[in-house]
């Protein structure tokens, strides 16, 4: 089934389609303890309502809820089994139907609960937070970290359906609306310009609700566009790590570190890093790279690092999943929009890159 992704004018009438669509004999709903609390009541009355006309019955009736711990941290194979417990004792079939309503982590964990459970039943999700709205949400990655390793295991399968409503953003904290920012930056800087500008002049610190919305949908248009040329990540898709590569030995450092560091401020730092490189090796304007450093010092502030950790940074790229026979693999830009996928740079690059990225 293709995956449906709604950008909500009615949630409720969504919510009874995205059921409709699919007929189960049963429903779950998976939350963390935090949406439990603050989300699920924007929900009630939709199950309400799409549960009654499904199911004929009451709301406390209608669904099993499973609630699994908050954050990264409770993305584990035993709240994994947790899921498949609750799914196996609430007696799900193969026909049954899980609706994910949280986070990266939640949608993440539960896709990957539902597309093993009975080897496969449907889910959808709902995402709450702007990043798993913007990317997690959508486009079919699911898993769990495992010995250490953030998405070890997971399965490509995609949610039948995702519903996006940023009234659910009310309840975000504004460090978690800039950790989504950044990857609703990145899917401007892989799309055009105009895009690209519009994110530079959004005021992420006060935002108008209803224009994030709209700029929510034009983003994962951005990233649909691409999940659907190339769904496993053979090429195109590659344009969706622009960032990443730098990003995540920023976030590996600050775990060794005991540093807290939410996964779009990373993001942030690493778009700045590997902009830089995509001005020095494929013409990337710098102008836009400077407006783009700017905006990230602005927003995010600045990952101290000294050049006393350069190796260890230089060390964990070449750790990071997406290099092949351990070359680190980039994605850069020759503009905005002009995506060069399997991009190589040298240790030097590298450690020049990060000098820009402390002086900008
Ligand atoms: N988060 C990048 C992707 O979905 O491919």
């Amino acid at each position: 089934m293709e995956q449906q992704v709604i950008i909500s004018q009615d949630l409720r009438a969504e919510v009874a389609a995205a059921i409709d669509r699919v007929q189960p004999d049963r429903l779950f709903v998976l939350t963390d303890v935090n949406t439990r609390d603050l989300c699920l009541p924007l929900l009630k009355d939709c199950f309400n309502d799409s549960i009654s006309q499904c199911f004929n019955v009451s709301f406390s009736q209608s669904f099993n809820l499973i609630t699994i711990g908050a954050s990264d941290e409770a993305k584990t194979l035993d709240s994994l089994a947790a899921v498949w417990t609750a799914l196996g004792e609430g007696g799900a079939t193969r026909h049954s139907m899980l609706i994910n309503l949280g986070g990266g982590m939640i949608t993440d964990l539960g896709g990957f609960a539902a597309s093993t459970f009975k080897r496969g039943i449907a889910y959808i999700n709902i995402p709450t937070t702007l990043l798993a709205m913007v990317d997690a949400s959508v486009g079919g990655k699911t898993g769990i970290n495992f010995r250490g390793l953030k998405n070890e295991i997971g399965v490509f399968n995609a949610a039948s359906t995702v519903i996006l409503d940023t009234q659910f953003l009310r309840t975000l904290d504004a460090q978690n609306l800039r950790s989504g920012y950044a990857e609703m930056l990145k899917h401007a800087l892989i799309s055009d310009d105009a895009m690209l500008c519009r994110h530079l002049a959004f005021d992420i610190e006060h935002p108008d609700l209803a224009a994030l919305q709209q700029m929510v949908a034009d983003s994962v248009a951005v990233k649909e566009r691409i999940v659907t040329e190339d769904p496993h990540e053979h090429g195109i898709r590659k344009a969706l790590n622009l960032g990443h590569t730098a990003g995540h030995a920023f976030e590996s450092l600050a775990m060794e570190e005991h540093r807290t560091v939410l996964h779009g401020y990373a993001v942030a730092w690493g778009l700045v890093c590997e902009l830089y490189l995509s001005a020095t090796r494929c013409g990337f304007p710098s102008t836009r790279l400077h407006q783009v450093a700017q905006f990230v010092r602005e927003t995010y502030g600045q990952f101290t690092i000294t050049c006393k950790q350069y190796d260890r940074l230089y060390e964990l790229m070449t750790h990071d999943k997406k290099n092949t026979a351990g070359v680190i693999n980039f994605t850069l830009l020759g503009g905005v929009g002009d995506i060069r996928i399997n991009q190589q740079a040298s240790k030097d690059d590298i450690f020049e890159m990060l000098d820009y990225y402390r002086e900008n």
